[in-house]
């Protein structure tokens, strides 16, 4: 599908990712709407997507709030044809050092997040019979790693959530996308690497590291082609494609990894 002219909406526009998918929607001659929390970060987000962008302050995790912004969205730019569920949070660390709190926020804002947006804009693309939906999962949504209890859950979540609403939505016009990204330079992966226990550092940098640039590349080019499944490199493909029948070897190989990093911790 093509997006000029299309209204491309993106939660967490306003950073990494979803910023770089607001800057290509816009240079390929979509309207674009961002939303995030922090009007300052929408505001120099805005003045670097250039193009007519509009912007809403919401936190995705308040459903009254991110559905009064789409709404908003939608009076100066039209019906939403595209939208893009990138707004989340990563707090990777031990199980034991992991407050609650950090569980419970991973599901409010990846997965509510997301299902908040949609539930405001998927009915009205159907009815109309076109549109594309968007869900930005990661490399932990395909497996459990060590360090993400809290993130891992939030991130298969999308998957059954994109699985479930494909099947439902085939053959209504409307597409539906998941992206599964690995390690990508944003501000999220730095504030990450601050509390990153070194067995995930260790595992993770199998997946390599990205630029958000890329990985919004990557995602437009499946968007064109009406994929479903995006796995940026090869490491994540074959996780997708492979993982319930690499699972042993996977746990050895994962497992080893993190016994040799917790070497250096002196963890046990
Ligand atoms: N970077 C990676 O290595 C990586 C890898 C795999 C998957 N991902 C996923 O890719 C997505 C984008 O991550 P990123 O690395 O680009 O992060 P980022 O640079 O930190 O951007 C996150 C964006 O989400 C917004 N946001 C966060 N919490 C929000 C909330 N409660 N309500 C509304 N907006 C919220 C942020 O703006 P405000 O803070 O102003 O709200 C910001 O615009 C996330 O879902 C992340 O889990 C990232």
């Amino acid at each position: 599908m093509t997006l000029r002219d299309q209204h491309v909406l993106i939660t967490g526009g306003s950073s990494g990712i979803g910023l770089e998918l607001a800057r290509q929607a816009a240079a390929a001659g979509a309207r674009v709407s961002l939303i995030a929390r922090d009007p300052a970060k929408l505001a120099l987000a805005r003045e670097a997507v250039g193009g007519v962008t509009f912007s809403a302050v919401a936190d995705v995790a308040v459903e009254a709030h991110v559905t009064e912004a789409i709404r908003a969205a939608e009076q100066t730019h039209g019906p939403v044809d595209v939208v893009m569920t990138s707004a989340g949070v990563a707090e990777p660390g031990y199980f034991a050092d992991l407050p609650t709190a950090a569980f419970e926020r991973a599901m409010a804002v990846n997965y509510f997040g997301t299902l908040y947006a949609l539930k405001a804009i998927v009915p009205a693309m159907r009815q109309r019979g076109r549109g594309a939906v968007v869900l930005v999962s990661s490399g932990a949504g395909l497996h459990g790693f060590f360090g993400y209890t809290a993130y891992g859950p939030s991130k298969f979540a999308l998957r059954g959530l994109a699985e479930s609403l494909r099947a439902e939505l085939n053959g209504t016009g409307v597409h539906v996308m998941i992206v599964y990204p690995p390690d990508t330079d944003t501000p999220q992966l730095a504030a990450e690497n601050r509390t990153k226990p070194l067995e995930t550092k260790a595992i993770t940098a199998g997946g390599g590291l990205w630029t958000a640039e890329a990985i919004a590349r990557a995602t437009m080019a499946g968007l064109a082609k009406r994929r479903f499944a995006l796995t940026p490199g090869a490491p994540l493909t074959a996780l997708y494609w492979l993982s319930s029948l690499l699972a042993p070897l996977l746990f050895w190989h994962f497992d080893r990894l993190a016994r040799k990093a917790r070497g250096r911790t002196g963890k046990d």
